[in-house]
């Protein structure tokens, strides 16, 4: 372990003016052997089962892949996509891109009226918003190539789910709640979601036969069902008879990409995350690399002054973000220069300690910037085999559309794309032309599965739902851990900020930051304005509960876990009621 200030301090070695972040939080859960952490409990029990039956951490996340789409079907799904990065015992670093596509029917202007303004929530609701879906050709290209165990076996205790049923917790019904409006405006989807035109209620038994059967044929025939056989053609009539644009070739034609992880340090780990057609990964980086310049964890957690860096670090790389990258099957993605210490050394050097750059001033192009509802899981096995995986369908419930008796939600992913450039999507980001509309193109994400490496060894396996938010959340889990030597469930639980450069302003959850320091970051000319918490994030920590020691306690303070060699540490964000860290 690198030693941490808490461990240097009682060394004599550093001044730590806070000292390491004391966060009454649970403490993480610990097994020795593997963990699964996700948006649901039945999901991770999933997970678990997989494992115990000898199944490695790919089998498991393609069972969880495919059990989220049954107990968490707000975000997890079939009719979506999303991205895995990998870190396995072997050696092998990979990365899985099976984000959507539009479909080859799609223009750069097809959500725009005559007069060239957005024609509103097309590109959100119903089969105009809706890319071609890559989860099912993801989830099996990934246990084809790394998994051990057949479909039939890691789809087994999947199919039961749906066809059995599940009992809904508070946070499950909480969830569907959320949808009640849109289910009442469908038919189909109402006979399953809603009970008699009623909200399901904590306690009762939600069964998805439609589900269970579209399951099953994916388990009997394989993908190909699903984008050449019967669920394409259901899906494609559904498009047509309600104006959407999806045909039979964009099915026939999906393809899902193998490539290598975004790789950078953050003082002395590895990071490895998503590259293009995800922002996540290479923005994360930027972002640790402009701080990495300053001492994050001596200038306290929530100082006024390490919020001042955090905001400015966060302006400087969305302004790559909403400008520079997009899908690499169309066009450049300069990751190596934005991933580079030098570049952000050099945007460091533009940033004023005292105070706040304002972000209309900061442009695409103008140096250094020149040239150009999401859920997530993360696995590990006994071995030591890693999987971390976004995916989504982006609002809650997608396009909130069910394509006749196939039982799964659609996405609404197409809202990603710069749908005009220069005008704010539903996540208020203004993008550039390099992520338009074209035909068979991915949109950019901000997805980002993320493995840090210490010693060659997976240290942490993070992700979070978000939008946008993911990539600053992602950034302050890692800085949480690292900087500040909470554990893991305090990483993901603590309070968040996020500047996403348009609109100029600093979003802080509630209470993350005290009214002082607030007048002082205002008074260094940030907008700062306070919302709900937001996103989830399901982290594990391997090896240690925290990466310093955390100095004497007090007497009656609570039992932490202790360090062992191979110990699994779970963390699930209590911002997500309904997930679970289970481990064995
Ligand atoms: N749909 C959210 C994202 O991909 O970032």
């Amino acid at each position: 372990m690198i030693l941490r200030p808490a461990a240097a301090l009682v060394a004599g070695l550093l001044f730590a003016p806070s000292g390491p972040v004391m966060a009454v939080s649970p403490p993480p859960v610990q097994a020795a052997n593997g963990m699964v952490v996700t948006s649901q409990h039945l999901a991770s029990a999933a997970g678990i089962s997989i494992l115990k039956a000898g199944g490695n951490a790919v089998d498991a996340a393609v069972a969880v892949g495919y059990a989220l789409a049954v107990v968490h079907p707000c975000c997890g799904n079939l009719g979506g996509g999303g991205f895995a990065t990998l870190d396995l015992v072997d050696g092998t670093t990979t990365f899985f891109n099976f984000r959507e596509k539009a479909p080859l029917a799609a223009t750069a202007t097809m959500y725009l009226d005559d007069a060239g303004e957005v024609i509103p929530r097309l590109s959100l609701d119903g089969y105009k918003a809706v890319g071609v879906p890559g989860t099912v050709l993801g989830l099996d290209t990934m246990l084809q190539r790394y998994g051990t165990l057949s479909r039939q076996q890691v789809m087994a205790p999947v199919i039961e789910l749906a066809e059995e049923g599940y009992v809904l917790t508070e946070g499950d019904a909480a969830i569907l709640a959320i949808g009640t409006e849109w289910f009442e405006t469908e038919a189909n989807v109402a006979a399953i979601f809603l009970d008699d035109g009623a909200p399901w209620q904590q306690g009762e038994r939600l069964v998805q036969s439609d589900l269970a059967a579209t399951l099953k044929a994916i388990a009997a025939d394989g993908p190909d069902v699903f984008y050449k056989g019967a669920i394409a053609d259901a899906v494609v009539a559904a498009s047509t008879a309600h104006g959407g644009i999806l045909a039979k070739q964009d099915f026939a034609d999906y393809t899902v990409v193998e490539t290598e992880p975004v790789r950078c340090s953050y003082r002395g780990y590895e990071i490895l995350s998503a590259p293009p057609p995800s922002s996540g990964g290479t923005i994360i980086c930027e972002i640790l690399n402009i701080l990495e310049g300053y001492p994050i964890g001596e200038l306290g957690y929530h100082s006024a002054a390490g919020i001042h860096r955090m905001t400015e670090a966060m302006r400087q790389a969305f302004v790559d973000r909403n400008s520079a990258l997009g899908d690499p099957a169309f066009v450049e993605n300069p990751v190596a220069r934005l991933v580079s210490k030098d570049y952000a050394a050099a945007i460091r050097d533009g940033i004023d300690l005292e105070k706040a750059i304002k972000s209309e001033d900061l442009k695409p192009g103008v140096a250094p910037h020149e040239g150009t509802d999401t859920t997530h899981f993360s696995i590990i096995d006994k071995a030591g085999n890693a999987v971390s995986l976004t995916y989504t369908i982006n609002a809650w419930f997608g396009a909130r559309v069910i394509a006749g008796d196939t039982g799964f939600f659609l996405n609404d992913e197409m809202d990603d794309f710069a749908i005009k450039p220069g005008a704010a999507n539903m996540f208020g980001l203004v993008q550039g032309s390099a992520n338009a509309v074209a035909p068979g193109k991915r949109p950019l994400s901000s997805m980002s599965p993320t493995v840090v490496l210490e010693d060659g060894k997976p240290l942490m396996i993070l992700g979070s739902r978000g939008g946008p938010r993911i990539i600053t959340i992602i950034a302050q889990a890692i800085m949480n851990v690292v900087d500040h030597g909470m554990d893991i469930k305090e990483a993901v639980n603590m309070p968040r900020i996020h500047h996403q450069w348009l609109p100029d302003t600093l979003f802080v959850e509630r209470r993350a930051l005290s009214p002082d320091t607030v007048r002082m970051l205002t008074d260094m000319g940030h907008t700062v304005e306070e919302r709900r918490n937001w996103g989830a994030a399901h982290a594990i920590m391997i090896g240690s509960p925290r990466t310093d020691d955390e100095g004497p306690a007090e007497p009656g303070s609570q039992a932490r876990p202790l360090a062992a060699p191979d110990y699994r540490f779970g963390g699930s964000d209590d911002r997500n009621p309904a997930g679970a860290a289970i481990g064995h």
